[in-house]
């Protein structure tokens, strides 16, 4: 007998289906209880709100465990590269070698962008935030590629949108950071794997030669793997809501680049840093911030800890903290925001107030000490966790697509004024 759960209201009962996942997580499928019993259910947040079901990523917040397609953050972290976790999520198994090889060379071949991109990307004041300008860019992908449009029309044609995507965004957000620098555009360089190449574009100067340091390859790799996909987070799931109107890719993802934006999502890494300096700043005077944090009146928050889904820990800070100390020690980078960094995560940690809120390290906290140990500076922190994501949001997108999911449109409860006269404006 399959399981159910049983609603009773108004004197009537129903029962509601439940679906089990392959993790054995159960959920209550309330497709009909509207129709069975005029009911809406409400959830802000949709904290305890089931929008798909996917077979991309399993996340156990209790667990702190992060797959994908399977394989665990660890695994993928230490073993894979940023292109072969790309194929993971978008095609569900990990490549071949001739499959990967072609995959490379496919999003090799559309590194170089049409050169009237430079033409809006003059269009933007030099201080413009990197996000704004690749969501722009992004979206202006569909005029140079009015096909990208009806993505239903062919998987043949999906896939050039997807390796012309993967292609282009490292262009494009490293032609976002030399806009805000004012140094000239530096051209892709296909000779270089995926990673170098975009540092290149990123740190190179048309009158110095630029070597990509393998420790940095290394790192950029790694950080690229942990930021890959993370289920229904918020960005995602606007991905796949301006994807459920049949908005092809490019529009859909720059929805996603734009809900990442927010400091409450991808923007915390850059609030930690900047955290992190106002207390530098202050004297290292680590506790009166810890004490400005636990004041309720105050509006200082600490960034970086805690997390809407993970109860315990955060397995991506756990690897993040090891690769920190490691690209800092091999990078010779002696950055006194990393012993701070470090300070405030054992007080933390000790804090029965932190403690008791669930308040630990989560992935945003140490990834921006590593960027900037990479040579990233600040608004930069957040173009890289959107770069890391963009497999994911691809894979999300081509999968609601695939199962043909129903246009996204949730309901509510109206608490507004009930109907009322019209009142002329010469009797008000
Ligand atoms: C993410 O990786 O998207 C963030 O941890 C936020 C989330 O999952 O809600």
């Amino acid at each position: 007998m399959s399981k159910a759960a049983k609603l009773i209201y108004d004197g009537k009962e129903i029962e509601l289906p439940l679906l089990t996942g392959t993790e054995n997580e159960d959920a209550i499928d309330i497709s009909k209880i509207r129709s069975e019993t005029g009911l809406i259910t409400l959830d802000k947040g949709y904290k305890n709100t089931g929008a798909t079901t996917s077979k991309i990523t399993y996340l156990d917040g209790e667990k702190g465990i992060l797959r994908h397609r399977g394989y665990s953050i660890e695994e993928l972290a230490s073993k894979s590269s940023f292109t072969e976790v790309c194929y993971l999520l978008i095609y569900g198994e990990l490549p071949t070698k001739d499959q990967l090889d072609n995959f490379e060379h496919e999003i090799r071949f559309h590194t170089l962008v049409h050169e009237d991109f430079k033409i809006i990307l003059d269009g933007y004041p030099s201080k413009a935030h990197p996000m704004g300008v690749l969501s722009s860019l992004i979206t202006s992908l569909t005029a140079f590629y009015p096909e990208s449009l009806d993505p239903s029309r062919s998987r043949k044609l999906v896939d050039l949108s997807i390796v012309r995507i993967l292609g282009k965004f490292p262009t494009f957000a490293a032609w976002s950071y030399k806009k805000r620098t004012g140094h000239p555009i530096i051209y892709p360089d296909n000779s270089l794997d995926y990673c170098s190449n975009f540092l290149k574009m990123m740190f190179a100067l048309p009158s110095m030669e630029y070597e990509p340091n393998p420790v940095v390859t290394d790192a950029l790799n790694k950080l690229l793997i942990l930021h890959a996909d993370h289920e229904q987070n918020c960005s995602t799931s606007t991905v796949r809501i301006v994807g459920s109107a049949q908005s092809s890719i490019y529009p859909s993802i720059s929805a996603g680049i734009n809900a990442l934006w927010g400091p409450l999502h991808g923007g915390a890494n850059q609030a930690v840093i900047e955290m992190l300096d106002t207390i530098m700043n202050d004297n290292n005077d680590v506790d009166k911030y810890i004490k400005k944090a636990k004041d309720k009146s105050d509006p200082f928050r600490l960034m970086g800890f805690g997390h809407r889904v993970y109860k315990n820990f955060d397995p991506r800070a756990k690897i993040i903290k090891k690769a920190a100390d490691n690209v800092l020690d091999k990078l010779g980078v002696n950055d006194p925001v990393l012993e701070l960094a470090k300070k405030l995560e054992k007080i933390a940690l000790e804090d029965e107030y932190f403690i008791q809120k669930k308040l630990y390290p989560n992935v945003d906290f140490y990834s921006g000490i590593i960027y900037r140990a990479l040579g990233f500076p600040p608004e930069m922190f957040t173009v890289m966790f959107a770069f890391g994501r963009l497999p994911g949001w691809i894979s999300q997108w081509v999968e609601m697509r695939q199962n043909k999911e129903p246009l996204g449109r949730p309901r509510q409860i109206y608490l507004g004024e009930t109907q009322r006269d019209y009142v002329d404006i010469k009797n008000r």
